[in-house]
């Protein structure tokens, strides 16, 4: 973990995905790890913190999911648009080397069964909520936040930094066929 990594209160999670950003998706079972793009994530509920992702029965790490009951929903950055794109476009089912070959760097936390990928802004680590029926009829997986850390330099005290913090730690926002939007300015309603 490096020196800008720092825990996020349980009841601020649901901010590190409220803006919508494309995220990974990482997991491990058996001494087998993998790691996919998701560009379909989304908060569920405030307290315990949930959230939800669609992941494809073609993707090995859903299987890891499965037989784990563990994952990690991670922020990666502008800096990372070519990994995320390459771990969204190869298999592990039929890449064997796919997470060497993409170059993603993956580090483990204390307590955390799961492999957590390096250089992401906000990690959220989850535990499977095992609901069979939308997992097999909607490919929808619900996990329960169990634990939360963002890189200080752009989330810290429960907000986003993005205006002031270096470019390449923007989120990034898929659209499809390779193109991506990164986070634009903020925008502040008047307030009374
Ligand atoms: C930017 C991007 C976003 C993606 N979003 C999703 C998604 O939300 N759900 C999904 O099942 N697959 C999504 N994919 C496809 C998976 O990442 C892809 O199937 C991946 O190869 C699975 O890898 P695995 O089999 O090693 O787990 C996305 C791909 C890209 C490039």
């Amino acid at each position: 973990m490096n020196k800008h990594v720092a825990p996020v209160a349980l009841e601020k999670a649901y901010r590190l995905l409220n803006h919508g950003p494309t995220v990974l998706v990482s997991a491990s079972h058996d001494g087998v790890k993998d790691v996919m793009a998701a560009a379909w994530a989304c908060a569920l509920d405030f307290t315990p913190p949930k959230l939800t992702v669609v992941l494809d029965k073609i993707s090995k790490t859903r299987e890891l999911i499965e037989k784990s009951g563990t994952f990690v929903i991670q922020i990666p950055t502008v800096a990372q648009m070519q990994l995320t794109y390459e771990l969204g476009s190869h298999s592990l089912f039929t890449e064997p080397n796919k997470l060497q070959d993409s170059g993603v760097e993956l580090f483990s936390v204390e307590g955390h069964e799961m492999p957590f990928v390096a250089g992401c802004s906000g990690w959220l680590a989850c535990r499977l909520i095992n609901e069979p029926h939308n997992q097999a009829a909607h490919d929808l997986f619900i996990g329960e936040v169990v634990g939360a850390w963002a890189d200080s330099r752009v989330f810290r005290e429960g907000h986003w930094y993005f205006d002031t913090a270096p470019a390449e730690l923007r989120s990034l926002h898929y659209i499809a066929g390779g193109n991506f939007y990164t986070i634009g300015e903020s925008l502040q309603i008047e307030k009374p």
